[in-house]
């Protein structure tokens, strides 16, 4: 049977950007669980619908339609009747994530497919509580979720492969771009790439080789803008397997390999130079700065996911 229902727990910031994914497919339906009834959440949804609209990257019909396929309960039994697919999407908490899937179990049908949107965390541990292992899968979207099309479809131990088919299959139906996970690593496949380039771009700057805007210009200016096209491995064999060897002969033993966070990186957090949010880290942002990089950063993904979304 395919995913028809959606159900969402958890309100905040990737919860609301889920059901704004889940929702542009018409044949899904979405319920958003939420503890309290308090604020409206699709208050957000509209502002980045509304944005999508008015760069031209959807047709104000289909912002409104997607609207309309939305519903909003506190009820988590009326939440999950008759759902295919539940995506957790509580807090960053081991226990309270085992808890919440190992409770909502005698609620969901036989072959619902469990999902948890964890950043960091196992997923075998956040399924351990739950008595069917084979259903837990992990959905890990990046923010914006709505503009991000990746989405890493991680297996935990017990999860079983036609669980990571049949939610990757849906993903790619819906218009996004899941990978698959096969091991229930830390940081799966993207945050692992991504860390490996921050930890040398970081230390790169606590040696003095280049300061923080020379590091990201060097990135911006130079591989970065080959990504999007030419994948790391691809690069291997475009250059020739041979050549890249004697590169990483030659390179290797000069970079950076520690197990440990920037000893600089803990000296800004130590000082309250949280970047952005006070004005300082590794650069000086005035309050008009940082809202500016915000705003462009999402002008630029609507821009080059146009065709995606
Ligand atoms: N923010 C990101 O950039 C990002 C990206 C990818 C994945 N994630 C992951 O997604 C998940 C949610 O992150 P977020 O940024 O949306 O968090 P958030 O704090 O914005 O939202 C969490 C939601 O859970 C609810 N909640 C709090 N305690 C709860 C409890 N005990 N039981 C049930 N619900 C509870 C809150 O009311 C809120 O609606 C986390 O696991 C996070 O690591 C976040």
């Amino acid at each position: 049977m395919g995913i028809k229902k959606v159900a969402v727990l958890g309100s905040g910031l990737m919860g609301n950007g889920l059901c704004q994914v889940f929702a542009k497919d018409p044949g899904t339906e979405v319920v958003l669980r939420s503890r309290s009834m308090k604020d409206d959440p699709l208050a957000g949804i509209r502002k980045n619908l509304d944005q999508l609209v008015e760069h031209g990257a959807m047709a104000g019909a289909d912002a409104e339609a997607s609207l309309g396929r939305i519903s909003f309960t506190d009820d988590m039994e009326a939440a999950l009747k008759g759902a295919d697919l539940v995506v957790e999407c509580v807090p960053e908490d081991m226990q309270i994530k085992q808890d919440l899937f190992a409770g909502i179990e005698p609620l969901v049908r036989e072959d619902t497919i469990l999902a948890t949107n964890t950043s960091v965390m196992s997923i075998t541990q956040i399924a351990s509580k739950t008595q069917k292992k084979d259903r837990v899968v992990g959905t890990h979207f990046w923010n914006p979720p709505y503009l991000i099309p990746l989405v890493e479809v991680v297996k935990g131990e017990g999860t079983s492969m036609e669980v990571v088919d049949k939610t990757y299959d849906y993903l790619k139906k819906i218009g996004k771009k899941p990978v698959k996970c096969m091991k229930d690593v830390q940081g799966f496949v993207a945050n692992r790439l991504q860390h490996a380039l921050w930890r040398e771009a970081l230390y790169m700057v606590e040696a003095g080789i280049a300061d923080a805007a020379t590091v990201d210009e060097a990135l911006r200016y130079g591989p970065g803008l080959r990504w999007p096209h030419l994948g790391v491995l691809e690069n291997v064999d475009m250059i020739g397997t041979d050549l890249s060897l004697s590169i990483q002969r030659g390179v290797l033993p000069y970079l950076a390999d520690g197990h440990e966070p920037s000893a600089l990186l803990e000296q800004l957090v130590a000082d309250g130079k949280l970047g952005f949010k006070t004005g300082e880290g590794y650069q000086k942002w005035t309050p008009e700065e940082a809202d500016a990089r915000n705003k462009a950063l999402r002008a630029y993904l609507i821009r080059v996911t146009k065709d995606l979304a």
